[in-house]
This record gives structure tokens, C-alpha cells and sequence, in this order.
């Protein structure tokens, strides 16, 4: 059974999930982190970077990618995980990962990013989002429930909604790399953030509809430790 904590702001929730992942590296100092991009983990970033902690021995494993967006484009997860987090938080590069990185063949890449996890022992705290598709990284609806890192196309709505990063929809990459809902429920502590009343659907059906490849998020119920944190728009179907 998921922790639900519902908090009247967005900068209140985040607070919370930094202090969630403080509490952690005080205790393990190269803690394993999930990071997750999108505009709803920023005010976690923000409250984190606010507390100066040294996280330079931290490491950390993105969620997802894009594919097929050239090498250094300032939305490419990899960017936008070294612009929004690593940066802020002080986070050492070369200890920042994002699947399909490194090179090599994009149809093994996800095989080796998941035995990456594993060899750095795990991830230890997920920061998750979710989408209004009720998708978690880029697991769209369909995705199997124990699907493990690998590319994947996006879904119409996700292509809309992330057109705001880009010049034109026709801009948005159609496929991506992701971590599967597999490997996301390996994570041994999931904090899955939603702010505003485009997430309440997503959040109502994740947390309380059936657990189904139709809503990706619904996987965080087989998980024995979830902190769920949202503010009161997206707390409003539950
Ligand atoms: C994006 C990302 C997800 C993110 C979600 C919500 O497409 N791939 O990891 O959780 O959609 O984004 P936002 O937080 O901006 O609403």
C-alpha cells in the first residue's frame, strides 16, 4: 500500500521528496539515485540544490531518452538531466547515466543499461512523474508490466505534450529509450510526484484503478514501498 501525502503546493511536495533523498545519502553517500525529467520533479531539484549537500559521490540513472535527436540538443534527456540536476545538485557527470549513452548499438543499449543498474547494486530512490496518459518513464499504455529497458514508440498525446519543449510537434522524436515498469519496480524506494488537475486522472487510475498495462503508473501498487506525493489538484479523484 502506497504512502499518499497530499500537500497544498507543488514547492511543499518537493521539499518533502528532498528531504526523502537527503535522508538517504546522509546514510549512503553514493546512494543510488532515479532521476526523472519533466517539469514535475524541478521543485525536488530546487529544494535539494537549496540544502548544499556534497552529492558529488552520488550516482544516478535516468529514466528515459529520446531517440533520434542529434548529439547535444538542449532537450535530449541527457541535456536536460545535466542542465536541471546534475548541475544544480552538483552531481558528478561521469556518475550520471542515461540509457542509450555510452555508444554502441541502439538494439543492445538497453541490456546494457540495465546491467549497469545492477552492477551499481541497484537503484535506491526513483523519482517518478507521470504522465497524463498515466504513463512512468516513457511506458506508455501496453507496456508490459515487467518490461525491462528498451525503445519504445510514444504515444500521440505524449508527442503533444511534450511539443512544448520543441519549435513544432513535427519536432518531437516519435521513439524513445526507456526503463521498463520491470526495472523501475526493482528500484528498492519509488517517490512518484503529480501536481495539478491534468495529473488526476492519471493519479486515481494509478492508485486506485486496477493494476493493467492500460495505466503503466497502476505497477507502483505491487511495489512494497511507495511515497506518493501530490498536491490537491491532482489529489482531487482519489
Ligand atoms: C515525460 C517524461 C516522464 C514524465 C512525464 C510527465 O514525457 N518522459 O518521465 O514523468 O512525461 O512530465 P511532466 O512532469 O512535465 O508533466
Amino acid at each position: 500500500m502506497a504512502e499518499v501525502v497530499i500537500l497544498p503546493s507543488a514547492a511543499e511536495a518537493g521539499e518533502l521528496a528532498a528531504r526523502a533523498i537527503a535522508a538517504l545519502v546522509a546514510t549512503t553517500p553514493d546512494a543510488v539515485l532515479g532521476l526523472a525529467t519533466g517539469s514535475t520533479p524541478l521543485t525536488t531539484w530546487r529544494a535539494l540544490a537549496a540544502q548544499a549537500l556534497d552529492l558529488s559521490r552520488v550516482r544516478g540513472f535516468a529514466l528515459d531518452e529520446y531517440v533520434g535527436l542529434p548529439e547535444g540538443h538542449p532537450e535530449s534527456y541527457r541535456a536536460v538531466i545535466a542542465r536541471e540536476v546534475a548541475e544544480p545538485l552538483g552531481l558528478t557527470p561521469a556518475l550520471v547515466r542515461v540509457p542509450g549513452d555510452g555508444g554502441g548499438a541502439l538494439s543492445g543499449a538497453g541490456a546494457r543499461y540495465e546491467n549497469d543498474i545492477i552492477a551499481a547494486g541497484g537503484v535506491d530512490l526513483q523519482i517518478l512523474g507521470i504522465g497524463r496518459t498515466g504513463h512512468i518513464g516513457f511506458n506508455e499504455p501496453g507496456s508490459s508490466l515487467a518490461s525491462l529497458t528498451r525503445v519504445k514508440t510514444l504515444a500521440e498525446q505524449t508527442r503533444i505534450d511534450n511539443s512544448r519543449f520543441f519549435p513544432s510537434i513535427d519536432d518531437v522524436p516519435t521513439h524513445c529509450i526507456t526503463q521498463g515498469l520491470g526495472t523501475i519496480l526493482r528500484a528498492r524506494h519509488l517517490v512518484l510526484l503529480a501536481f495539478g488537475s491534468g495529473k488526476a486522472a492519471a493519479v486515481a487510475s494509478a492508485l486506485e484503478g486496477p493494476v493493467s498495462a492500460s495505466t503503466p503508473g497502476s505497477v507502483v501498487q505491487l511495489h512494497p514501498k511507495v511515497t506518493v506525493i501530490v498536491d490537491e489538484a491532482a489529489a482531487a479523484d482519489l
